[in-house]
């Protein structure tokens, strides 16, 4: 599936000299996410009112995680609330990955984001039975399959604010592909803004 929505982002300038200072920064961390992405991400976390929360579901290493704290410090200093039990994923933890924790750490640490950075070491089921807060930019990037994918938007979607934001990732793959189309492309609730590479970005109405 390919989506076209209007996109600003790697043609913007204003946040041109930023990106490349974290491009650098990120260029040590693994993870899937390409430095278009991350600028998507970065710029949509810039943009985020001041008092609402930033939702990261699926951290890893953090390569997500400073691209948005790089862009929340940019901005309204909203903290980004990092979702994630940490125990690897089945496909990683068919590789014999253990804990990724201290290497999440680690890297937040040297890109000098842990100050704004909550992280919540369960699973994002776990952690929206207490959750109360406003959340302004809410990222989803943990199991790729349509349930869980569907499961998480649903659980956390009602904490979004008016005019508030969801990203999806890898919405080349089957689930997330689905939930785009069941969720976003013909709904009244949400309407997407913005696309690049694998993510797609919604506002909700
Ligand atoms: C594709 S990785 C995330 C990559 C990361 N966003 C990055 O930029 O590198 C998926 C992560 O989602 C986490 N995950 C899987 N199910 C989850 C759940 N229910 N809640 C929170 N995190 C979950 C896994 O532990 C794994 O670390």
């Amino acid at each position: 599936m390919k989506f076209n929505y209007p996109l600003q982002v790697a043609g913007d300038s204003t946040i041109a000299d930023e990106a490349t200072e974290i491009k650098q920064l990120v260029s040590g961390v693994e993870g899937w996410l390409s430095d278009a992405e991350g600028k998507l991400l970065y710029k949509l976390a810039k943009d985020i009112p001041q008092g609402q929360a930033i939702v990261e579901i699926g951290s890893w290493k953090g390569k997500s995680t400073i691209w948005l704290a790089k862009g929340a410090k940019a901005g309204s200093q909203n903290e980004v609330f990092a979702i994630d039990p940490h125990q690897g994923s089945k496909a990683h933890t068919d590789e014999g990955e253990e804990s990724t924790y201290p290497t999440f750490l680690t890297n937040l640490e040297k890109a000098h984001v842990q100050d704004i950075v909550v992280s919540l070491v369960t699973t994002s089921s776990k952690a929206s039975e207490s959750w109360r807060r406003r959340i302004g930019l809410l990222w989803i990037d943990g199991s790729h399959e349509y349930e869980d994918v569907k499961y998480d938007l649903i659980l956390w979607k009602k904490y979004l604010s008016c005019n508030g934001i969801v990203a999806l990732h890898d919405c080349d793959k089957p689930g997330p592909a689905r939930v785009i189309e069941e969720c976003f492309a013909s709904s009244d609730e949400f309407k997407i803004i913005e696309s690049t590479d694998t993510i797609v970005a919604a506002v909700k109405c």
